[in-house]
Order: structure tokens, then sequence, then C-alpha cells
């Protein structure tokens, strides 16, 4: 079991809230608005609890479910709140028209937030390759994920179990910009005819 801290309150909070209590983790939604941040705790039950805005998340796993336009901001206005904590970006940077990233190409919105977090809070990218209805309709699908810290990733990946996904290590969190591009590529294959039930998964022929 993990103890899950969630802020933000929009689509992806509640598919992750929804999976993680399914999975018998604890969970706290925390958002700029608290209103609604604890409509969300009330409409997910199962023990969900509300947390109070730039304080330290109860959780060990904190879901930074916001825009990638503020994943910056939100870390630095939690700034030591987050230290010692596993933070998982799950932002998506596409440019206003959906066809490039609003990232320079040397980086990625997971290394911003790296960099604007404590020393200590292990930054991993995850989640951003699979659109909110396919991780809500459950899996396994493939999560990857890119981050620094084997322990950190290992203890991700013990989550993602929990939610009936797989986890996927793809690298460190270099490989965060390129987790970024392949949702860009998968925006693309669902525009161009295959809809958004897709997700890009790993085959190993049989030998999974
Ligand atoms: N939806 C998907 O299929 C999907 C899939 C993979 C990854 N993602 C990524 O997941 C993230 C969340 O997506 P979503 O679909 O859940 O979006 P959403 O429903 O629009 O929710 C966005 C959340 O971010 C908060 N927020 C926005 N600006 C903020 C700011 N300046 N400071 C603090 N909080 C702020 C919002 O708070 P308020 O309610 O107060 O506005 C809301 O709780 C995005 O980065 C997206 O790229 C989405």
């Amino acid at each position: 079991m993990s103890s899950i801290s969630i802020i933000g309150s929009g689509n992806m909070a509640s598919a992750i809230g929804a999976l993680a209590l399914a999975g018998g983790n604890t969970v706290e939604v925390t958002g700029r608005n608290s209103a609604k941040a604890a409509s969300l705790a009330r409409t997910l039950g199962g023990g969900a609890t509300t947390g109070t805005w730039g304080a330290p998340p109860t959780g060990d796993i904190v879901v930074l479910a916001v825009l990638f336009e503020s994943a910056v901001e939100v870390v630095r206005a939690y700034g030591e709140a987050l230290a010692n904590k596993i933070v998982v970006d799950i932002t998506n940077p596409f440019s206003p028209a959906g066809v490039g990233l609003a990232v320079p190409h040397d980086t990625s919105v997971a290394q911003l937030v790296a960099d604007a977090a404590p020393e200590s809070t292990h930054v991993i990218k995850a989640f951003n390759t699979l659109f909110r209805d396919v991780l809500a309709s459950g899996g396994p699908r493939d999560v990857f994920m890119a981050g620094d810290d084997a322990e950190a990733k290992e203890r991700l990946s013990v989550f993602v179990t929990s939610l009936g996904h797989r986890p996927r290590d793809t690298g460190d969190l270099s490989m965060a910009h390129w987790l970024e591009g392949a949702s860009l590529l998968e925006m693309g294959l669902a525009r161009s005819g295959l809809g958004f039930g897709l997700s890009l998964g790993v085959s190993l022929g049989g030998a999974e």
C-alpha cells in the first residue's frame, strides 16, 4: 500500500485518485481551490482526505496533476514542503496547436520541476502517456517512468502495479523529454484514425 497525495482536482486527479483507492492506497487531494478539492475527496470516498494548499502533503508519493504551465510555479510555492517526497509529474506540455512541445528541446517539464524542487525530492515523469479514459478503464497498460532515483522508481512501480497497470522504467530523468514527445506521437495517432482509446506499449514478443 502507498500513501498518495494529489495536487490538483481535475480529470487526472479524479482518475488517479479513484484507481488508487480501488488499489488499497490512501489518498489525499489538495487544490488551489479548497472547495473543489474537498468535493473531489467526497466524490472519491474510500477515506480520501483533503490537504492544505502549500502544507507538507501527507502522502509519500505526490502526484502533480496540474496544467504544465503551472507545474513549476506550484512546486516553488510548496518549496520545502516537498522535501523527501517522490513527486510524479504527469503533465504534457503541448503547444497551443497541439502539434509540438512548449518546452525547449534540451529539457522537459519534469526537469524544470526537479530544478525548482528541494534537493531531497525525487521527481519522476509518469502517467503522461495515458489518456485519462484509458488510464481509468483499467489495465494493464504500460506506465512509462523516467527518473534519477532507482528506489523512488521502485516505490512508484509498486503504486502503478496496485492500479492494475504495468510500470516501465525508461531510464533517468533526461528521458522525460522523450516521454513528453511520446504523448505528441499518441495525439498524432489518435487524430489520424486510431482514436483516443490507444496507448503506447512495449511488446517483448511474448517474453513478458
Ligand atoms: N486529461 C488527460 O487525458 C491527460 C492525460 C495525461 C496527462 N495529462 C496531464 O495531466 C495534467 C492535468 O490534466 P487534467 O486533464 O486533469 O486537467 P484539468 O481537468 O483541467 O485539471 C487541471 C488542474 O490543475 C489546476 N491548476 C490549473 N492551473 C493552476 C495553477 N496556476 N495553480 C494551481 N493549480 C492549477 C486546476 O485547478 P482549478 O480547478 O482550480 O482550475 C485543476 O485542478 C495536465 O498537465 C495534462 O497535460 C492529462
